[in-house]
């Protein structure tokens, strides 16, 4: 499996107790899965740019990173069920005072690249000329760049975002109205034997409670 390791709660490096491990919602979801469909599970940790390049080559067998199944992404993998809904917000230091998307103009605005977060960015460029894009590799190089100001407003997931905003007082964050959830799902390479089996087991997880004591455990209330 292939994740990008830098969205805390999904999927994290944690180095407690003087080794590296990454853990989060995804990876627990997929040490489930892969118990359940006797897989042995080694997880590899990439940019999030380079996830679906990694399925396209063979290079991974599974995606799991938070990643949301657009129309675009499907024509090059195939994706799970959803497992998960998020919504998006505005980021930016808590001296600021940004409502909505329509404080922006004259903005440098940070997203992770390859996201659907770039997607939007991008959208709102084309509404907004006087708003700069400025695309990064890491989450976490989105936050420090907020802290430094060299980039003024980040658009990061709510959940994600809540994380980030807990260990970073100078910063603050609204939700972007109007805007539809986007979902996670797994991705395969195009063609992949495995997803009925994934989605199967998925399901089980949602039927028997699994799924929401994760979410539980990652989440909290759910409420981000
Ligand atoms: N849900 C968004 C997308 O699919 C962002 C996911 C970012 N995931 C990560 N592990 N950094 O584009």
């Amino acid at each position: 499996m292939a994740t990008s390791a830098d969205y805390p709660p999904y999927e994290f490096v944690e180095t407690a107790g003087g080794t590296e491990e990454i853990v989060g919602f995804d990876v627990d979801i997929a040490r489930y899965i892969a118990t359940e469909l006797g897989y042995e599970l080694e997880i590899t940790n990439m940019d999030f740019n380079g996830l679906i390049p990694a399925l396209q080559a063979g290079r991974a067998d599974v995606v799991m990173a938070g990643m949301t199944p657009t129309e675009e992404r499907k024509q090059n993998v195939d994706f799970s069920e959803i497992y998960y809904e998020a919504k998006n917000m505005l980021v930016f230091p808590a001296s600021d005072n940004i409502t909505g998307v329509e404080d922006l103009a004259g903005k440098t605005l940070g997203v992770q690249l390859g996201s659907i977060q770039e997607g939007l960015g991008n959208d709102l460029v084309a509404a907004t000329p006087s708003i700069t894009i400025s695309p990064l590799n890491r989450i976490n190089e989105i936050v420090q760049e907020l802290k430094s100001g060299r980039i003024n407003v980040a658009i990061i997931e709510d959940t994600v975002a809540a994380g980030f905003l807990a260990n970073n007082p100078d910063l603050k964050a609204v939700e972007i109205a109007d805007e539809e959830a986007s979902g996670s799902a797994v991705a395969f390479p195009k063609g992949s034997e495995r997803v009925e089996d994934f989605n199967r087991v998925l399901a089980e997880m949602k039927s028997s409670g699994m799924m929401e004591e994760l979410i539980l455990k990652w989440f909290g209330d759910g409420e981000g």
